[in-house]
């Protein structure tokens, strides 16, 4: 296999565990890596200080490069630094998904400019072999489906919401002090990470460049020990799902959000910090993959493994890897979350009194809504009954409206949560 001199920007969780795997690799020469701090102590044995500089054109500008590994995460610098190593003709490897799903086509149409390779395994679910399968073992297949647990942190949060009623609040907490949520946890709880991972997943399974900002989004923080309960209930899990589907019209539906996943359902049996991805596909049929999406190790895996396929690839031909190039002309004509269907889960905060779940009905039935449970879970001090709904399939634009109409009423004093269901 071809010698490889690289370059590392980052050296956090991630930039460690790839130097570390490095170590196995003599084809493989780290000739420098860039980092916010010179100074600050590295947990590597016999670590080389003079590797490191902070200052990252050294490696974008160093003729004695081939690869630049980018592990340091954000827009800002990666993207600058990034278009330099392109026009300087170096491969990229990067694990920078919030940079592809923002600036994914600009950075994409100049490496194929300057006759570059641009590999991102890492940059969607960790440690799982999705991006490389579905650009060359699966390009025979028409994929229409994407159903996804991409954030470790959120489904760890709500993993330990359901196993031991615990609050949002307090597994979020336990979950920083474990080091699996960051002290700011908005990428994760918000649900960007996963809208950028399944941003570029859409994208490459469905061919079509899609728009991270039409990427309907929501966050898990609005999820309450009583919605995990009386899911619970009801036959289900909660998890935040990333999908993405084509629909029959060719309309592309991307979205993510927290859903009520039936038990049986696989996705309602990962937990923890675990990834994992269906796809549906023809001629292939479903396909799950399951594993670690984040950790030194399983992203070094991915980080890793990519540079070797450039180095193998670099040896063979001028040209590698045709089906690694991104190259989507055609724009994804994306919905809005108003116009997707689904099956909901409706809790509502009512006042005790006779009727009430008469006129949850007849909202429902004006609106074009059939119920397919409805369940009162007692009263509460202060006279109010809350009551859980599963509807049938329904147009979300109807389903707001209902809502809309059912706070209008004199009995129904808030409604609790508004979840999508999987089965
Ligand atoms: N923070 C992410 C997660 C991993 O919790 O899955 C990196 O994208």
């Amino acid at each position: 296999m071809k010698n490889l001199k690289v370059g590392i920007i980052g050296f956090g969780t991630v930039g460690t565990g790839v130097y570390k795997v490095l170590q196995n690799f003599n084809n493989i020469e780290i000739v420098k890596i860039a980092v916010k701090n010179i100074n600050k102590k590295r947990d590597i044995e016999n670590f080389n200080y003079n590797l490191l500089t902070d200052n990252a054109e050294e490696i974008v500008n160093n003729p004695n490069i081939d690869v630049v590994i980018e592990v340091a995460g954000g827009v800002n610098p990666a993207l600058d630094l990034l278009k330099i190593a392109i026009k300087n003709k170096k491969h990229i490897v990067t694990a920078n998904k919030e940079l592809l799903a923002k600036h994914g086509s600009e950075l994409f149409s100049l490496a194929k400019e300057n006759k570059i390779l641009i590999l991102y395994e890492a940059a969607v679910a960790g440690g799982i072999p999705i991006i490389m399968p579905i650009k060359t073992i699966l390009c025979a297949n028409k994929i229409t489906k994407i159903a996804a647990i991409l954030n470790g942190t959120t489904n760890y949060i709500l993993t330990k919401m359901g196993e031991k009623d615990l609050s949002y609040d307090v597994a979020l907490k336990q979950a920083q002090e474990l080091g699996y949520a960051e002290t700011d946890p908005t990428g994760d709880v918000e649900g960007f990470d996963a809208a950028y991972k399944i941003a570029i997943l859409a994208t490459i399974s469905f061919n079509k460049k899609v728009d991270i900002n039409k990427i309907y989004r929501e966050g898990i923080t609005k999820i309450t020990a009583q919605d995990i309960k009386s899911a619970k209930e009801l036959g289900y899990r909660i998890k935040l799902i990333a999908m993405g589907q084509v629909l029959s019209d060719g309309k592309i539906d991307v979205r993510v959000h927290p859903m009520l996943v039936a038990k049986k359902h696989l996705l309602a049996k990962i937990n923890n910090a675990t990834n994992s991805i269906m796809l549906s596909g023809y001629p292939v049929g479903d396909l799950v993959l399951t594993g670690a999406g984040a950790g030194a190790e399983p992203t070094a895996s991915s980080v890793v493994g990519d540079l070797l396929v450039i180095a193998s690839e670099l040896e063979s031909s001028n040209n590698p890897l045709p089906q690694a190039i991104c190259n989507h002309s055609q724009i994804a004509n994306q919905i809005n979350i108003g116009d997707t269907f689904n099956e909901y889960y409706i809790a509502i905060n009512a006042s005790n009194n006779p009727g009430v779940i008469g006129v949850i009905g007849t909202i429902c039935g004006k609106n074009n809504i059939n119920i397919s449970t409805i369940m009162q879970k007692g009263i509460n001090e202060d006279n109010t009954a809350e009551i859980v709904v599963i509807t049938e399939v329904s147009k979300e634009s109807d389903i707001q409206n209902a809502l809309k109409e059912m706070l209008h009423s004199d009995c129904i004093k808030k409604i609790d949560n508004l979840l999508r269901v999987m089965n």
